[in-house]
């Protein structure tokens, strides 16, 4: 088991698309794997079920009025299980506010669970679900948009997720990978790309996902692009995205099991 979260306080540069379509690359791979969808906009879970608000959702796990089997639904792809998100997230960090153990939940409510990879997609915020989506991952995929791409939100992105590991007691937090998105074959988009390859040497993926139509077509037909359109340059970038995930972050065979550090 591999917990991945994806992360990037901006919106609109391909989180939710990465979760769906990289989930459908595992899958393919031979993989089992649950999406969280921590997302109060539910977009993972509209793209995998074509579905709004299936309840019990993550907020109910969150709350700890539902058991995981009650939040655990199929989706229309195979091989792939969804905790789904709805709109009941947005407020949930005032509802958390005084409870024990809030950035623990989802962490707690994963354990045991034996599925090859959880990926889990977040908001635009770095709010109390984040937190738990944070926690509960062993690493962060951070998607960059090329188009609207913007070196200091970046630098701070990436101390803030330090910051945070520093605060939530989290010591085993890594950087899996910063994955650029929106990708166009021209020589602004070869050049930004060159400039981030120098800055984040060794921390970029080698597949850059390519901007494509055919990506948000399936995202409304709630397919995954390796379902829609297999051969499409999207389809063939997520593909590869899995196949580079999977080296990097293997699979540990083992059920989820994560417990708080304790600090000296
Ligand atoms: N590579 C791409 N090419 C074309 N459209 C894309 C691509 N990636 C995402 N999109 C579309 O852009 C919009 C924002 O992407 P999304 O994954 O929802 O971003 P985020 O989750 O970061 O807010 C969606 O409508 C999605 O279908
Ligand atoms: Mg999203």
């Amino acid at each position: 088991m591999t917990a991945i979260c994806i992360a990037n306080n901006k919106g609109g540069v391909g989180k939710t698309t990465t979760v769906v379509n990289l989930a459908a690359g595992l899958a393919r791979l031979g993989h089992s794997v649950l999406v969280v969808d921590a997302d109060g906009q539910s977009n993972a879970t509209y793209a995998l079920t074509g579905s709004v608000h299936p309840t019990p959702s993550l907020y109910d796990l969150l709350m700890d009025t539902a058991k995981f089997d009650q939040a655990l639904w199929t989706t229309n792809e195979e091989h792939i299980w969804l905790i789904p998100g709805d709109g009941r997230l947005q407020n949930i960090d005032v509802e958390l506010a005084a409870k024990p153990g809030r950035e623990w939940r989802l962490t707690r409510a994963l354990n045991g669970q034996s599925f090859d990879y959880i990926l889990i997609d977040t908001p635009p915020s770095l709010g109390v679900v984040t937190q738990n989506a944070l926690v509960a991952a062993q690493h962060v995929i951070v998607p960059v948009a090329l188009s609207e791409f913007s070196l200091i939100g970046m630098d701070k992105l990436l101390s803030t997720i330090d910051e945070l590991s520093d605060q939530l007691d989290i010591d085993d937090l890594d950087l899996l990978g910063i994955v650029v998105t929106f990708y166009e074959e021209n020589r602004l988009g070869r050049e930004t790309f060159g400039v981030l390859e120098k800055k984040f040497e060794g921390q970029l993926f080698e597949t850059h996902i390519p901007k494509h139509n055919k990506i948000e077509e399936a995202h409304r037909r709630n397919e995954s692009v390796l379902t829609f359109a297999p051969t499409s340059p999207g389809g063939l970038a997520y593909a590869e995205l899995a196949r580079e995930v999977k080296k990097r972050a293997t699979s540990t065979g083992e059920a989820y099991s994560r417990r708080r550090v304790a600090r000296g």
